[in-house]
């Protein structure tokens, strides 16, 4: 008997002998859909392939598309568990032709495969075609098919859409009949909804393309998009209509009876198969981005993670449970997904937080269930309050309250769930406008209620589409922005990052999705309304800018690639600084710009020249080392408890992304191996070696007890040392060295020119002496009421000659005054000196305050023996001499 394994190789393997493609299932969340939710079926990640927009190097393709049908349009949710094909998760077999073969191929090489291949017995096979399709009808009479089990459809069943837009066209169907111990009917009659035919594959004929105006155009080429779920087609030929009576199903089941120690089958086994799905798609959705959360997305996923939790509770168990299955999932399911095995520990740590804190709230609402049930009559509905306090204050979704209502065959009353649910709303928004926020606040906090969060896809991806749910210029609400204007846009999902956390926001651009000449400039993103709305700053280039128009959005790459390398390098650099300096470093501020990082931290003096050594060798060798940077989602105390460095006085939420990166002897972390283990709700390189290289430009004070350093990386650092290196080079060839030799050359130049500074002072003292510099009046000694007098003024001397000038004349005097005035053109030097036997009578400072003064200056000072002083002008020069001699003359 084949396994899904087997199935859904064979099925590959066919259509790859076939000439087609074997693609790689896309991420399960769409980058290239504004507004489906989850991926549903294999022609998604084809479909702008199918309307001529993209063009790959095959025309041919088959996949096993990974597809979640919860939340959104399509939501099988509550179905799962009490049917025999309902899923959350399943995966959709398919091949695809884009432009390529039609018709003609496209139903022979199903059947084939399903008669040949699968041996299945062709006279158990009804088909069914659209009902003007003669084309179809005749190929299928071609191959055999008896007129009476080719089925013509004239509804939407043989037409099939993707969704209100995009490419469709009509369906050829293949439904397998059970036998009559089944009940049901074929395809079209009364009873068509029953067990017994089951549809197994779809064949669409994509010839059309539908828009938001309803209307329909025919598509340039003809093309193939076709879906088997391999779940269904694997209950067929492992001989069972039932889902899960499969290989793969039974051994998620067994798993999950063993860790409950309950019996697989019997009344057990609606609960085992609730959680055998649920393990599924919860398991992929992790490892595909998603985290569970409150708004959308993260909320489908919490909702299944907590239906399934309900079901492990009604199985008796007491600790967790989905967490201990996932290594049944990867050991079945790992070798079609290694993403699965990639995300094993995140995806196993992520269902057992969640699983342990809503295990402290499951019983005592449960209880407050049963309570309620209570005092109910028979058959009348729980009250919206009661659901609505389970949801708020307990965390019981909706659907979780209804799922538990449904074995008592009762309802819940939803009308009064969404009554409180707006009532609440009303409060918090009443609690928000009187909070005395800036008044346009009120618009990012209006379309949070209406719209609900942005959802931020930015850490899987840099483009994506989206839906344009507000324009807002100058504070208020608009319809449309045009060319030449400014404003925001925000979107229903961005991979643009708003600015926080020390990381600046993104640019790029939006364009119009069905018209791409119609583009937005990106300016800058933020994040409003408590973080959880993302706001596009944008000029509009050309066209406009539409509320409810689909738009793609794409990140300026370069840009986000640098960001992304300063914000991991801050992280290495952070825990680097810790490891040199002490604990005490916590971080105090940050930024991760595009072109540099730039990172606070308390430490009260400055960085040695060999601790900042250090601390770039260090950052240096982890970005080398090039391990993968993982993200875990926690609790933050769970975060601190494994030595998680976290902001001071930051106040973070239930759950927290924590950002591990390099491999340390003795670190922190759960195995105690990692070097840095942040909170951080950044960007981040998928491995370290993506940073580059990290240069510190240095090392500064901040503020009291606060250094900052700042540092590049990358391109940028690469830019820095190549042009440092040219400057060394252009200061090597100027001093005619080579580089290694510049120091060496500069020092014995400083010390060539220190001698020649001397020699030159010497000279101009020895002119001065000899008269040479002297200018004007007084070269001769005189001698005044007793006391030798010296005065002269000099040109071509700096104040600096003037002291050993002094002391020379004083030498010479033996006993005397000397007053020296040097003109330097655009000051004045003024020095006089008195011998030691006299300075008791005659004070230097006197002397030169005096000539100071009658320079038009003011004050000088220093000893009685030697006193300097300055002034602008030396026109009167000669009334300095005679005031210095007056104070000589007494
Ligand atoms: N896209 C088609 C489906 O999902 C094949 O049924």
């Amino acid at each position: 008997m084949p396994s899904l394994n087997d199935i859904r190789s064979t099925f590959l393997n066919y259509f790859a002998k076939q000439g087609h493609e074997i693609v790689s299932s896309s991420p399960l969340v769409p980058r290239n859909d504004p507004t489906l939710m989850f991926v549903n079926s294999g022609m998604v990640q084809f479909k702008n392939l199918f309307t001529g927009v993209e063009h790959r190097d095959y025309q041919r393709a088959t996949t096993s598309q990974k597809c979640v049908r919860a939340g959104g349009k399509h939501n099988d949710l509550d179905n799962v568990g009490y049917t025999a094909r309902h899923h959350t998760f399943f995966e959709m077999l398919g091949n695809f032709s884009f432009g390529d073969y039609f018709k003609e191929e496209a139903i022979p090489f199903a059947w084939n495969l399903i008669t040949k291949e699968f041996g299945i017995d062709p006279k158990r096979l009804y088909t069914t075609v659209y009902h003007t399709d003669d084309e179809a009808y005749d190929i299928w009479r071609k191959i055999g098919v008896p007129e009476e089990r080719i089925i013509r459809i004239a509804t939407s069943d043989n037409f099939w859409q993707m969704g209100p837009t995009g490419p469709c066209g009509p369906c050829t169907e293949i439904f397998y009949d059970h036998g009559d111990h089944i009940w049901g009917g074929p395809p079209g009659s009364p009873e068509e909804d029953g067990d017994r035919f089951i549809e197994i594959w779809n064949i669409v004929f994509m010839q059309n393309e539908q828009f938001e105006d309803g209307s329909m155009r025919a598509l340039d080429m003809q093309s193939i998009d076709t879906g088997m779920g391999l779940e269904r087609i694997g209950a067929l030929l492992q001989g069972s209509h039932d889902n899960y009576d499969t290989d793969l199903f039974k051994s998620l089941i067994e798993a999950s009876a063993g860790a409950t120690s309950t019996d697989p089958f019997g009344d057990k086994n609606v609960h085992h198969r609730v959680i055998a799905d649920h393990l599924r798609s919860t398991s992929f959705l992790i490892a595909d981005g998603v985290m569970p959360s409150n708004d959308g997305r993260g909320y489908v996923l919490r909702r299944i993670m907590r239906r399934a939790m309900r079901h492990a509770h009604l199985l008796g168990a007491k600790d967790p449970v989905m967490y201990q299955l996932v290594p049944s999932l990867v050991s079945q399911m790992g070798a079609a997904f290694p993403e699965l095995g990639q995300a094993q520990a995140l995806i196993e740590e992520t269902l057992k937080l969640e699983e342990t804190r809503f295990k402290q709230t499951l019983d005592r609402g449960l209880k407050l269930l049963d309570d309620e049930l209570d005092g109910l009559d028979e058959g009348s509905p729980l009250a919206g309050e009661a659901a609505f306090k389970l949801y708020d204050t307990y965390g019981f979704p909706l659907d979780l309250t209804q799922d538990a209502l449904r074995e008592k065959g009762r309802e819940v009353d939803t009308d009064g769930f969404d009554a409180a649910m707006e009532a609440q709303k009303a409060k918090a928004r009443a609690a928000w406008s009187g909070s005395g926020d800036a008044a346009d606040n009120a618009v990012w906090f209006d379309l949070l209620d209406a719209d609900g969060a942005t959802d931020f896809l930015g850490y899987d991806t840099e483009k994506a589409e989206g839906q344009i749910s507000a324009l807002i210029v100058d504070g208020a609400e608009v319809d449309k922005i045009d060319a030449g204007t400014t404003g925001w846009v925000v979107v229903n999902q961005t991979p643009f990052y708003g600015e926080s956390g020390g990381q600046v926001g993104d640019t790029g651009v939006i364009r119009r999705l069905e018209n791409r000449n119609e583009v937005a400039v990106v300016e800058d993103t933020r994040k409003f309304a408590d973080a959880k709305i993302y706001a596009h700053k944008v000029r509009v280039e050309s066209g406009a800018m539409t509320k409810g128009e689909p738009v793609e959005l794409e990140v300026n790459h370069g840009r986000r690639t640098a960001i992304r390398a300063n914000h991991s390098a801050t992280h290495l650099l952070h825990e680097a600084l810790r490891e040199a300096l002490g604990d005490h470093v916590a971080q105090r501020g940050s930024l991760n710009a595009e072109d540099r990082l730039r990172f606070d931290f308390s430490h009260a003096k400055a960085l040695s020249a060999d601790e900042l050594h250090r601390v770039g060798l260090d950052v240096n060798a982890y970005i080398r080392q090039n391990t993968a940077v993982e993200t875990r989602i926690m609790t933050p105390d769970d975060a601190r408890g494994i030595g998680a460095q976290a902001l001071f006085g930051e106040k973070y939420g239930d759950e927290v992304r924590v950002v591990s990166m390099g491999r340390a002897e003795t670190g922190k972390g759960m195995d105690g191996t990692t070097y840095s283990l942040e909170l951080c709700g950044g960007t981040h390189v998928r491995q370290t070696g993506d940073i580059g290289v990290c240069v510190i430009l240095g090392d500064s004070a901040s503020s009291a007890g606060v250094r900052r350093i700042e540092a590049l990386t990358g391109e940028a650092a690469f830019t820095h040392l190549e042009r440092e290196a040219g400057r060394m080079a252009d200061v090597a060839g100027a001093l005619k060295a080579q580089p290694v030799d510049v120091l060496d050359r500069l020092k014995a130049m400083m010390d060539e020119r220190k001698a020649l500074q001397n020699e030159v002072a010497q000279l101009r003292r020895e002119l001065a002496m000899a008269g040479g510099a002297g200018q004007g009046g007084g070269a001769d000694d005189k001698e005044i009421a007793g006391v030798k007098f010296f005065a002269q003024v000099l040109s071509g001397v700096s104040g600096r000659d003037l002291p050993p000038l002094i002391d020379e004349h004083k030498a010479r005097m033996e006993s005397g005054a000397v007053l020296l005035i040097a003109d330097t053109g655009d000051k004045v030097a003024v020095a006089a000196g008195v011998t030691d036997d006299i300075k008791g009578n005659v004070s230097a400072v006197d002397l030169v305050r005096a000539a100071v003064e009658a320079l038009g200056g003011k004050g000088g000072g220093g000893r009685p023996d030697m006193a300097q002083g300055g002034a602008k002008d030396a026109s009167n020069a000669e009334a300095a001499i005679s005031a210095a001699e007056a104070v000589i003359g007494g």
